[in-house]
């Protein structure tokens, strides 16, 4: 999948010792830019993540007419309330490049639903292959006009929208978000149900600015009560703390190499993204936990990894929503970890960057990890000894850093393909494994 030329060797690591800060957080980063395009006057954001994809955030709301100043990662945005969004029907539709970005399109999708005008978001090819329907369905239950097809592109008709109740079939904090954008322009109160618990940034962010959400917990999920006929929120400032999905890689090295010692700075301590680190503790991690002097709606701190001798775990699909992200690399981790780690519910990762099952078990293979895919996830068994190998990123940033974990572990060097990959979350991530894992 990678350019020819986009070939890396990846080197067998001794240890990780030192201080590291991650770029800021990816989905903050995402929704801070479309909270800021529909609030009224200036806010800035400090510590934005600086990849690919919430580039691709700040390019549509561009083209939508947002003036967005500064470098990657100390933004001013200036809004002009929801009704800045708002095109002449007639015109036509505006194309809004999304990239390789989930958040990115589905977001929008909720937000220009209710917007006048036309619009047409369109991905590359990874993103227009993943599923848009668990978002398109839901929002035409409040009257929204979107094209019918299942991936992108897709055209929005946008218009009012009325309020009702409503369900998100997954659990996922991108649909959950998309029907909380749109019931905010509705013309009364919706409830949204939602059938598992993800990340809530969109909840705390947007409650931290007076918008009109509520939270209620509703069995293994939750229902949003959101009030509509929103014109402006409130402007602000945010710093965006470092990422968790970014740090967890070198943690995962941190815990897996000996004589290691890790401290990750400035990190979101939300809990609602740190079921990886539980589930790191659960296989036996040693991770210390120390909260900053809390600043705005994101708790951040600083982690504290070191090398620990790790067992396998069963992960179940609660597990699995709270690290969804980080699933791929616990596979990786339990490659290393005694015993054997089973890990079902895991479906959605088939219809991620990649199909993330199927590309971590290759993944595994290759570097000779004895390992069984399921429909719904797979099972690893730990212990035996890495071999350097030949793989691919399969166009997905995080498989072409687990690649580099397992490489690391490696009893000699490897070579990835796409490894530019990374470049979607985390640009300088070979420099930093670079300077804080000495080659052995
Ligand atoms: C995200 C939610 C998750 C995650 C993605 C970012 C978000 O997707 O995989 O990387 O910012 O809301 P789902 O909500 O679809 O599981």
């Amino acid at each position: 999948m990678g350019r020819p030329d986009d070939v890396r060797v990846l080197h067998p690591r001794r240890r990780v010792a030192g201080v590291l800060r991650v770029p800021g957080d990816k989905s903050i980063s995402h929704r801070a830019l479309i909270f800021a395009a529909m609030a009224r006057g200036r806010c800035v954001i400090r510590g934005a993540a600086t990849g690919a994809d919430v580039r691709s955030t700040r390019a549509v709301l561009e083209r939508l007419g947002v003036a967005i100043a500064g470098a990657d990662d100390a933004l001013v945005v200036e809004g002009n309330g929801l009704a800045g969004l708002d095109r002449d029907p007639r015109a036509a539709p505006a194309e809004l490049d999304c990239g390789n970005s989930g958040t990115t399109a589905r977001l929008l999708l909720g937000l220009l639903a209710g917007r006048r005008g036309r619009f047409r978001l369109v991905g590359d090819a990874s993103l227009s292959r993943r599923p848009m329907r668990r978002v398109t369905a839901p929002l035409a239950r409040l009257g929204a006009r979107i094209g019918a097809g299942e991936t992108l592109p897709l055209e929005v008709e946008g218009g009012r929208l009325r309020a009702g109740d409503i369900e998100a079939g997954v659990a996922s904090a991108q649909v959950k978000s998309a029907l909380v954008l749109a019931a905010l322009q509705a013309d009364g109160r919706s409830t949204i149900r939602v059938p598992g618990r993800t990340r809530d940034h969109t909840e705390r962010m947007l409650a931290a600015l007076g918008a009109p959400v509520r939270v209620e917990p509703d069995g293994d999920g939750e229902r949003l009560v959101v009030d509509g006929a929103l014109d402006a929120l409130a402007s602000f400032e945010i710093d965006v703390p470092g990422d968790p999905s970014s740090a967890a890689f070198l943690a995962a090295l941190a815990c897996l190499l000996p004589d290691s010692r890790l401290e990750i700075e400035g990190v979101s301590l939300n809990p609602t993204r740190l079921g990886f680190v539980g589930l790191l503790e659960r296989m036996g991690a040693r991770i210390g936990r120390v909260p900053a002097d809390e600043a705005g709606p994101e708790p951040r701190g600083t982690l504290v990894v070191e090398s620990a001798a790790l067992a396998g775990i069963d992960v179940g699909p609660a597990d699995v929503a709270a690290a969804i992200d980080e699933i791929p690399l616990l596979a990786v981790v339990a490659s290393r970890a005694a015993g054997r780690t089973v890990i079902r519910g895991a479906a959605e990762l088939r219809v991620k960057e990649s199909d993330r099952i199927r590309a971590t078990c290759a993944l595994l293979e290759a570097f000779g990890v004895p390992v069984e895919e399921f429909d719904d996830g797979l099972a690893v068994t730990g212990g035996a000894p890495l071999r350097g190998a030949s793989v691919d990123a399969a166009g997905d940033h995080r498989i072409a850093m687990c690649a580099a974990v397992l490489a690391a572990l490696a009893d000699r060097p490897s070579r990835l393909t796409g490894a530019r990959w990374v470049s979607v979350s985390w640009p300088s991530f070979f420099d930093e494994l670079e300077r804080l894992a000495p080659r052995r």
